[in-house]
């Protein structure tokens, strides 16, 4: 194979990141502290982190959950609802908390307690647009009369045009974008809004889930989608447009979780996040635009410094494990068990 033996980036952030609780969370955040200077952490916990004060608790756990001398710094988010006060967002913002989630109710894992009408919480959108905290967007309908495939088309139109338009300042990240429409609107909406793209959308296009038999590890949400979306995404992500960022998105479940009869949406990559991603963007000839994907655009967004260390990828092919352990259960990584031409130097 030709190409670099070896990339050295500045240390990466994880823009979106589902770390779970107690020892579920024990088996996964040594993944990403590995790899990332920062990530930003999902607030869908069984119970929502809704409040401040569940905030710096749950920050609190994960940072006990780091092993020592690994430098990881926690983001942290509140799960936006119905009844989100406005006075939240100044607690908010004085404890650091960086962004608030929207998911649409019953959109996804953990989502009943998420927004039934974004009407109903223009109030605490208000003061957030007022504080500079921003808004994470689960870009999906709900309506069940919308294939399940549109959903995200069909919430640009229904959901994120009227929201830019009301809230010209707000911030707001179109999380785990996973179509050529989704790409589009972001490329064109503006400096205050962006996007970001897991290693699973740009590597795989949704025949993955049904190769052979229906492989459960590679159904997550919003679902994989056909293979012209894949390709929007990669020529969004290796664009070097700055509102295009690495969110992985990884979502651990138990395996026998997602290997049932309903099984669990998610895929964990935090095993070998970045080394995917630079799968994904060497098959594009982009490896040169994996630095500003993975470590600069990011914070540049968000408004804070962008990490100082570096990390090092080397052309040392290996094969992630099929399972980890995971609390009383087992984690199956994605692609785990398959060869990886990349490795992170740790
Ligand atoms: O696949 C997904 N898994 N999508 C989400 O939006 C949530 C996540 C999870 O928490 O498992
Ligand atoms: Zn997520």
């Amino acid at each position: 194979m030709n190409g670099p033996a070896t990339l050295t980036l500045t240390r990466p952030d994880d823009w979106h990141l589902h770390l779970r609780d107690g020892a579920a969370m024990a088996a996964v955040a040594p993944h990403t502290a590995a790899q990332f200077g920062r990530a930003i952490v999902m607030p869908n916990l069984k119970l929502p982190v809704a409040t401040t004060a569940q905030a710096l608790s749950y920050k609190e756990r994960i940072i006990k959950a780091v092993p020592a001398g690994m430098d990881f710094d926690p983001l942290m988010t509140l799960y936006l609802t119905d009844n989100t006060p406005p006075e939240e967002i100044a607690r908010a913002r004085d404890a650091d908390i960086v962004a608030l989630k929207l998911y649409p109710a019953g959109a996804t894992t953990n989502s009943d307690a998420g927004v039934t009408d974004i009407r109903k919480t223009y109030r605490t959108l208000e003061a957030m647009q007022r504080a500079g905290l921003k808004l994470l967007v689960h870009g999906e309908v709900t309506d069940p009369a919308i294939d399940l495939f549109d959903r995200e088309a069909v919430f640009i139109d229904r959901v994120m045009i009227p929201l830019r338009r009301d809230f010209p300042a707000l911030k707001i990240v179109f999380e785990h974008i996973t179509t050529q429409e989704a790409a589009q609107y972001v490329a064109e909406a503006g400096e205050h809004t962006a996007a970001t793209i897991t290693a699973h959308h740009l590597l795989y296009n949704r025949n993955a889930i049904f190769l052979g038999g229906i492989r459960p590890h590679y159904y997550c949400l919003p679902v994989l989608k056909r293979e012209l979306h894949r390709q929007a995404l990669v020529r969004a992500a290796t664009s070097g447009g700055a509102r295009f960022f690495l969110g992985t998105d990884s979502a651990p479940h138990p395996a026998h979780l997602k290997e049932h009869a309903s099984g669990c949406a998610g895929c964990y990559t935090a095993h070998a996040a970045l080394e995917l991603y630079a799968v994904a963007f060497e098959a594009a000839g982009a490896l040169d635009k994996l630095e500003g994907f993975a470590s600069f655009h990011g914070p540049d967004f968000y408004g804070l410094p962008r990490n100082t260390g570096q990390v090092t990828l080397a052309r040392e092919p290996w094969t992630p494990p099929e399972s980890y352990p995971f609390g009383d259960g087992q984690l199956k990584p994605l692609a785990g068990g398959e060869p990886l031409a990349w490795r992170l130097r740790v």
